[in-house]
């Protein structure tokens, strides 16, 4: 019987390792508002925005440090004046944001990807890029790595944007507050949709976004733990080494640079970076940004 249960165990010990990459929704999230426009089947969690409401989800921990990842389709056909948005936050006013919104469109016409960085209260750090595929036909991933060094928008393990530390400039980097992920799924057609022209038809509704591929491989921060103490629990010291401190995520290597050359020259629409009507004086990260 020992034995047995022995060669059991081990056998669901290596399962396990198989299967570490994908959790169930409710393992790491859960539903934060308007329930009844929240469907899961076990594998697949659909949000439903309608002229009622929209949905969204949170996760149940909160994080420092690591790489999140989710897989959406996103709203078909006509999606002009929603916005879905998969992003992690911390909490109050000095909060750090790294936000994706999905910019919905008439039919037939490009969904767009903003993108926005908050550091301690202040974002005003918008990119948008259009992509290289429909998102509304299949599944692509969406994930945020962020470390000491650097915070990276990867779509389809495609790096779209980086945010560095500049902390040696003396530009503030996010590094002390634990974030929690979120999605939602709302009517935003004052100004998502060329600029808030085109409205929501709410006889196309339900919008529905579908999210699957639930992945947290991050330091999980306890709500009861003071934040200071989350830091240095998430910190790579002597006894021990997270992957994401590993010398060589501390930038793009050379392949992801070059990936990341090629979505901004073939599909970013707008940078803050160079926006200068709204920034007559180019704001101080972009300075120094390499990108
Ligand atoms: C929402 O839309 C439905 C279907 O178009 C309509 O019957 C209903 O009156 C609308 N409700 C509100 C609150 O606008
Ligand atoms: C929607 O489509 C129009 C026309 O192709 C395009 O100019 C715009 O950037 C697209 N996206 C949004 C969110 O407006």
């Amino acid at each position: 019987m020992v034995k047995m249960s022995l060669i059991f165990s081990l056998f669901v010990g290596l399962l396990m390792v198989g299967l570490v990459s994908s959790a169930k929704f409710d393992d790491l999230y859960q539903t934060s508002w308007a329930f009844n426009h929240v469907q899961y089947d076990g594998d697949t969690l659909k949000l439903n925005l309608d002229n009622y409401s929209g949905a969204g989800f949170a996760s149940k921990s909160k994080y420092l440090f690591g790489k999140v990842s989710i897989q959406i389709k996103l709203v078909g056909g006509d999606s002009a004046g929603t916005v879905t948005a998969f992003y992690m936050s911390s909490d109050g006013p000095n909060h750090n944001e790294f936000d994706f919104e999905f910019l919905g469109n008439t039919t037939g016409e490009p969904y767009l990807v903003q993108t926005n960085v908050y550091v301690n209260g202040v974002g005003n750090r918008e990119q948008r890029l259009d992509l290289w595929f429909d998102p509304t036909k299949e599944f692509h991933t969406y994930s945020l790595l962020w470390n000491q060094r650097q915070v990276v928008f990867l779509v389809d393990e495609t790096p779209i944007r980086v945010h560095t530390n500049l902390e040696h400039k003396g530009i503030p980097f996010p590094k002390d507050q634990a974030m929690g992920v979120y999605s939602s799924i709302w009517n935003a057609d004052d100004w998502a949709t060329q600029g808030g022209r085109v409205k929501t038809d709410w006889s196309h509704a339900p919008f529905v976004a579908s999210y699957k591929g639930f992945e947290i491989d991050a330091c999980e921060c306890p709500a009861s733990v003071a934040g200071a103490d989350n830091a240095k629990k998430c910190s790579s010291s002597a006894e021990k080494r997270f992957w994401w401190d590993e010398p060589t995520l501390s930038e793009l290597n050379v392949h992801q640079s070059h990936q990341l050359m090629w979505v901004r020259a073939n599909h970013l629409i707008y940078d803050y970076c160079t926006d200068t009507s709204r920034f007559p004086a180019i704001p101080t990260e972009c300075v120094h940004h390499r990108h």
